[in-house]
């Protein structure tokens, strides 16, 4: 027998039975990623799902992964279980030349210049949302980031205004799109019978009419609007986007970015902000340097906040590539087929890289700037997330607003990590009260 001498070097696969793999994954979270990375080292494998699925824990494989070229590892093809909701164009779902065509027409909506005018929106948003909470009773941080989320989804992205029976129609059948797909039993049976199978169309048709009513009206009416140039909204601007050859958007590419804009913003979004007030309250004088912060209008700890609760708590855990023709990470060498999985969660406990990883640290990042491949909540390379910088202000946006009202106390013990959706969220959603 040669066949070793011409084997590929892969990383050690994790010893155990596929279905204790596919348990431990969905259930007890991240316990086998700390438990391989102690018995591997930096990279392994799981033979989940169908397939080969490799874990990348050091920034080097890391930025090896995310410089390679767009045609030898794809994303979209990892995100196809979205594809039912989202449609054929989402940018998520593409590839490629297609990929990067829907990419750029989407882009220029996130610019600097355009967010500062976004920001405003939100700050307007958040207040009134925060003036709804109960001030003597604890509360969910997720469903208070939710419902800013949704409004900041239905202001910013639809450009619908904030009352009348057009936004609430839209707002009620975005709520109930996303608590529909929400249901992790709805993605487990697509997985099994595949998002573009009959009975998977037709179970989710009826869930998805009222928005796409709804989407499609708002494009037909925005086509006529003469306001377009003026406009902040996402909508607007895809209307005026043109790609290299001068095509605009047809109605369905459009539908099918503003749905992935709404589900990629929403859940990931509240989270992430769940996450940042259940770790604040955690630390001595966390939530007081917040509000005096909020109050005065000045510092950074907002922006600590958010940078160190998307560390230590990342929203998703790892990114996924599909191996499409044969390429070398770290040393070993992958074939079309495998799966690569930068893992977020892994690095971004490095005690190398964060002293004392475990802690919940702010003022870690002070004069500190984010690294490229050491810290990636958002993922990186060419499907890095268009709205970083859109949900970094809106974090640091809500952060304010909720402190400005007063001193958050946590409610509770620690919240351990669930899975939502496709989100790793605290069990209560971030369960908190004001100090008075
Ligand atoms: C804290 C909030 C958020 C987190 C943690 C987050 C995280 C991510 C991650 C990890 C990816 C995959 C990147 C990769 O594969 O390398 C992604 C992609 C994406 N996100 Fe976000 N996201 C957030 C908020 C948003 C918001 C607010 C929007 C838009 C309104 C958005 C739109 C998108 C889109 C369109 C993509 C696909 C990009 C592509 O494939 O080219 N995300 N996001």
């Amino acid at each position: 027998m040669t066949s070793t001498a011409t084997a590929r070097r892969v990383p050690p696969m994790v010893d155990e039975s596929m279905i204790s793999q596919i348990w431990k994954v969905s259930t007890a979270k991240n316990s086998i990623f700390d438990e391989s990375r102690a018995k591997y080292g930096d990279a392994f494998g799981m033979n989940i799902n169908r397939g080969n699925f490799y874990f990348f824990a050091h920034p080097d494989q890391v930025k090896e992964v995310f410089t390679a070229s767009p045609t030898a590892l794809h994303a979209g093809k990892g995100n196809e279980i979205l594809a039912t909701a989202l449609g054929e164009h989402s940018v998520l779902l593409l590839d490629e030349s297609e990929h990067m065509r829907q990419r750029k027409l989407l882009l220029p909506s996130f610019h600097g210049e355009k967010l500062a005018a976004q920001t405003a929106a939100m700050e307007r948003i958040s207040e009134e949302v925060v003036a709804q909470v109960p001030k003597g009773e604890s509360f969910h941080m997720r469903e208070t980031s939710q419902k800013i989320a949704l409004e900041v989804i239905l202001e910013l992205v639809l450009g619908t205004a904030s009352t009348g029976e057009q936004h609430d129609q839209l707002g009620k059948a975005t709520r109930e799109l996303l608590e529909w797909i929400g249901k992790g039993y709805r993605l487990a049976l697509s997985s099994v019978l595949g998002p573009r199978s009959r009975p998977i169309k037709a179970m989710y048709k009826p869930a998805l009419a009222p928005l796409d009513r709804g989407i499609y009206g708002l494009i037909a009416e925005r086509r006529e609007a003469d306001d377009l140039e003026d406009r902040h909204d996402i909508l607007s601007m895809l209307l005026l986007a043109r790609d290299e050859d001068g095509q605009p958007m047809t109605d369905v590419e459009i539908r099918d970015e503003l749905v992935t804009l709404i589900v990629a913003g929403h859940e990931t979004t509240a989270t992430a902000l769940a996450w940042a007030f259940e770790r604040l309250t955690r630390i001595e004088n966390g939530t007081e340097h917040l509000h005096e912060e909020a109050v005065s209008g000045e510092g950074e700890y907002a922006r600590w906040v958010s940078q160190e609760a998307l560390r230590l708590r990342p929203v998703l855990d790892f990114v996924l590539r599909r191996v499409m023709e044969p390429i070398e990470i770290g040393g070993y060498q992958f074939g079309e087929g495998d799966v690569l999985a930068p893992s977020i969660y892994l690095v971004q406990r490095r005690e190398d890289i964060y002293p004392d990883p475990l802690a919940f640290k702010p003022e870690r990042w002070d004069g500190v700037k984010p690294g490229t491949y050491t810290w990636f909540p958002f993922g990186g390379g060419v499907r890095r997330c268009i709205g970083m910088q859109f949900a970094m202000a809106e974090m640091e946006i809500v952060m304010r607003a909720v402190a400005r009202a007063g001193v958050l106390l946590p409610v509770g013990p620690d919240e351990p990590t669930v899975s939502r959706f496709i989100t790793s969220s605290p069990k209560r959603g971030g369960q908190v009260r004001f100090a008075f």
